[in-house]
């Protein structure tokens, strides 16, 4: 049966095409790229799917990735959208629960018949919600999951970032070499995928490394104390605690951790990246200063492209953009990238099964795509292979530490 597409038919600025459909809100925000109504590209527009945690206990993960999504299909439209077509961006929030994020991927595959799908952040819930993309062959874009089995969920499956085999390297390699580390110990999130997968590698890395590790305890994303572990590691006496784990439990451990006395500096991963992370831990010079974390870009790269972003992303939203916005950018980028590669379709039909198979096969071949994040080119498994920065609480900001190469 032939099915009409649902491309809504928009007849607006490009600037408010975007915030119509966004339930974050553009409104009384000034872009340095809006305001133009000349090149704004009219009729049907190109819709894309977003999922995230807009709400929730990680509710800034999905918050910062789709500012980035936004001003991204934002910058896009006031420069004519991809090939004379608009894209608006078709935002659900999970709530930040695995299960949630299923449910609303089948609502922008089934009602809202999207082209394709940005999203998830937190691995678990990108592990739950790509098995749907891949059986329904709607190209899935994750911007920021780092754990392995994401993309091995299917061919319709991407991330434009490194995965943890890589990041748990970086981490290790930085414990050994500039903290100077002999013993370790590790906490992990036995609650969530991300944290028991960088974990693991962690262990293994560590000891090739020539490290020990003294201590692994693991603590529930629900729990309100973790005191009985932090002894536990207290009695190890490790040179550095690592903690693979989201920003809202970090901080409430980070302060534990000193409470029962651990001196040593906590060593993180991508998860830590969050502005409420430092107030979480009792604020700048608190139980966090001097830590580090791993991640996937740092905002004082000097990569021209990068320094434009972040100007434009402070212009419209008042902030530093941290790795997750940025990560959302570069994920629209790449798809915009492919759909501008393949061209219009030729019967118009933007969620037909061919022009979805042609888009997936455009993201597939992505290479060397100028990012914000740097270059980004996708391997056989459809990961990017990426540098990752170390960066290091400083009273109220993230400092650039060191790159590691993969
Ligand atoms: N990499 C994390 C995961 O896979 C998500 C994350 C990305 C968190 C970037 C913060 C910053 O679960």
């Amino acid at each position: 049966m032939f099915r009409f597409p649902i491309q809504k038919l928009f007849i607006v600025t490009a600037t408010s095409l975007v915030c119509l459909i966004s339930t974050s809100g553009c409104a009384n925000k000034s872009s340095s790229t809006s305001g133009s109504t000349t090149s704004a590209p009219q009729g049907p527009a190109i819709l894309i799917g977003e999922y995230g945690s807009m709400t929730g206990a990680t509710a800034t993960f999905g918050k910062s990735t789709d500012n980035g999504i936004q001003l991204a299909a934002e910058q896009m439209n006031a420069d004519g959208g991809i090939n004379g077509v608009p894209v608006s961006i078709i935002l659900k929030d999970d709530e930040s629960k695995a299960e949630q994020a299923l449910t609303v991927v089948k609502l922008l595959i089934e009602q809202e018949h999207v082209t394709a799908i940005l999203g998830e952040v937190a691995s678990t819930r990108s592990i739950n919600a790509a098995p749907e993309c891949q059986s329904q062959h709607v190209p899935m874009i994750s911007p920021s999951s780092t754990n392995p089995k994401v993309t091995t969920l299917g061919d319709y499956i991407f991330r434009v970032c490194f995965i943890d085999p890589f990041q748990g390297y970086a981490a290790a390699k930085f414990a050994i070499q500039s903290i100077k580390a002999k013993n370790a110990a590790i906490f992990t999130d036995s609650t969530n995928d991300y944290s028991v997968g960088l974990s693991d590698v962690f262990k293994t890395q560590f000891s090739k490394l020539g490290g020990n590790i003294v201590i692994a305890q693991n603590y529930g994303k629900d729990d309100p104390d973790f005191k009985a572990q932090l002894i536990a590691i207290k009695s190890k006496n490790p040179d550095v605690l690592y903690v693979p784990g989201y920003y809202n439990n970090v901080g409430t451990i980070a302060r534990q951790a000193r409470e029962v006395g651990i001196t040593c500096p906590l060593l993180g991963g991508d998860g830590w990246d969050s502005p409420e992370l430092i107030k979480s831990a009792g604020g700048p010079g608190k139980a966090l200063e001097g830590c580090y974390f791993t991640n996937h870009y740092s905002p004082t790269d000097p990569n021209p492209l990068t320094q434009r972003f972040v100007a434009d992303y402070k212009a419209k939203y008042g902030e530093t953009p941290d790795s997750l916005a940025a990560m959302g950018y570069d994920a629209f980028g790449v798809l915009a990238n492919a759909l501008k590669t393949i061209g219009k379709p030729a019967d118009g039909n933007f969620d037909s099964d061919s022009y979805r198979a042609k888009l997936r096969d455009a993201i597939a071949a992505t290479n060397g795509f100028a990012g914000v994040t740097g270059k980004i080119t996708l391997d056989k498994n459809r990961n990017a292979v990426k540098p990752a920065v170390v960066l290091q609480v400083k009273g109220n900001t993230f400092t650039y530490v060191t790159s590691i190469a993969p």
